[in-house]
């Protein structure tokens, strides 16, 4: 782990997501005082503002982004004058050098670039021109890292150019969940789990990622994007290699995204003869209204996925990520097999067990399992699934629940790798994607209209129902 950072460096700092999360995040950590005061935060974004007017922009974002019983004027107020700003068009080498004076690089800088990818290169080559890549410097990179294989290494090379791998933290915001990351200890600090953890003993996984939210204001990024390159590449990918991978050796960066890699290296490729019967695109009816042209883009993403090892031999994993959907809910299901004889009589039929691990918005893990209906039984047993339920909230209720980039600030500022993701994780992502991408586009598929709020083209139905299998709605 390299050296803890005494500057955090933010580009992008007017940007959504600076104004959504990071700041918040900053200002929960400030709360609770795990951003020490010799820590300074740098705020830097190419509108001409002065500390007074940034600050007031903070005090604005913290006021509307966080829940109303976590904020406090006093500390937001004390929190924004720590932050300085520094105007800086980073496709220009001037406001570098304003950077390069106000920051102590000795000291360790952490840089967070939430700008849009295209400035990434600029931004540093610039850097690196006053001195600010050297070996006590943290880069974070945010999503998107490119838009297919090709483009994602271009951005890497040009990162790596500057900073080796042991200094880049690309960011998946879903690593820095809390549930996320209890997904690791459920399997692996319980024995219960793991000897069941199999293709002998699972059926098949679902992972749902479902939003109710459409375009909200991103129209020229989304567009250009899709559900299939903004979700599933990286999140879904990600959730999927954490349900999938062996145990690491330690929950430490190498053990972690090394197990992680194995298994988004397993993941099958999309043959173009069956992308059609194992992919379902889909578009919500208002899209082409809101965008206001019109468009293919998939705002929806139902398929099967294989990964081809000992472990999941025949084991589906079926991922299905939408905007505009029923509900809000990220989860991932698995499904055991049913128990190979039954001895109870005709009227008792035993469904086989499900473990559903709940993230969002509820946080919580259910294992259901039969049981037996109270009675008699004159006419034999009658059998009924009961859920073993833990809620997150309920057993953890002093806990706050903190923003994902609470943690991944944090991490960052104090090096730790392990939640973030390594090149040959993102390549091997990228890779599985455009060879989806490239099936689907031979084979001519277009996405199916569906309608808003509903969970998605009736085909995501059909084509796990083919299975006998069911989404778990
Ligand atoms: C982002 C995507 O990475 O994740 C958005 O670009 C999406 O389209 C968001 O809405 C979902 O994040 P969360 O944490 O709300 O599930």
């Amino acid at each position: 782990m390299s050296k803890r950072s005494s500057t955090l460096l933010l580009f992008g700092a007017t940007g959504d997501l600076s104004k959504r999360m990071l700041l918040p995040s900053l200002y929960g950590l400030a709360a609770d005082g795990l951003l020490p005061d010799d820590i300074q935060v740098v705020a830097t974004a190419r509108s001409a503002l002065s500390d007074a007017e940034f600050r007031d922009l903070a005090m604005e974002s913290l006021r509307k982004h966080l829940p109303a019983d976590f904020f406090s004027e006093e500390t937001a107020l004390r929190f924004a004058k720590r932050v300085r700003y520094i105007p800086v068009d980073v496709t220009t080498p001037e406001g570098f050098d304003q950077l390069a004076e106000a920051i102590d690089i000795e000291k360790g800088v952490s840089i967070f670039l939430s700008t849009a990818p295209s400035l990434f290169k600029a931004t540093i080559e610039n850097l690196e021109r006053v001195g600010l890549a050297g070996p006590d410097v943290h880069m974070a990179l945010e999503k998107p890292i490119g838009t297919d294989l090709a483009t994602s290494a271009e951005i890497n090379d040009a990162v790596a150019a500057a900073f080796p791998e042991d200094r880049i933290f690309r960011i998946d915001h879903y690593l820095g969940k809390e549930t996320v990351q209890n997904l690791l200890a459920m399997r692996f600090a319980n024995s219960l789990l793991e000897p069941v953890w199999n293709a002998a003993h699972i059926d098949h996984v679902q992972i749902t990622v479902a939003e109710t939210v459409g375009l909200e204001g991103r129209a020229s990024y989304y567009d250009g994007a899709g559900a299939v390159r903004d979700m599933l590449q990286n999140h879904m990918l990600q959730l999927l290699a954490l349900v999938a991978m062996e145990p690491p050796a330690d929950y430490a960066p190498t053990a972690v995204r090394e197990e992680k890699v194995k298994v988004l290296r397993s993941l099958r490729p999309m043959a173009a003869d069956s992308v059609k019967d194992e992919v379902v695109l889909g578009q919500y009816d208002a899209y082409e209204g809101e965008l206001g042209e019109k468009s293919d883009t998939e705002t929806f993403v139902a398929l099967k996925a294989h990964v081809d090892n000992w472990r999941w031999a025949g084991v589906p994993f079926y991922l299905r990520h939408g905007k505009k959907l029923a509900r809000r809910k990220t989860e991932i299901y698995i499904q055991f097999k049913c128990v190979p004889h039954s001895i109870f009589g005709k009227g008792a039929t035993t469904e086989p067990n499900e473990l559903i691990i709940s993230i969002q918005p509820e946080e919580n893990i259910r294992l259901k399992m039969m049981a037996k209906t109270p009675g008699l039984d004159r006419g034999g047993i009658r059998l009924r699934e009961v859920p073993l339920d833990v809620t997150m909230e309920g057993a953890f209720a002093d806990y706050r629940r903190r923003i994902a980039y609470e943690r991944l600030l944090l991490d960052l500022i104090e090096g730790d790798q392990t939640l973030f993701v390594r090149r040959d994780e993102v390549e091997a992502q990228w890779e599985w994607i455009d060879g989806l991408r490239a099936a689907w586009k031979a084979a001519g598929m277009t996405p199916d209209r569906y309608d808003s709020d509903s969970w998605g083209p009736d085909k995501s139905n059909e084509f796990a129902m083919r299975d006998g299998r069911e989404w778990n709605d």
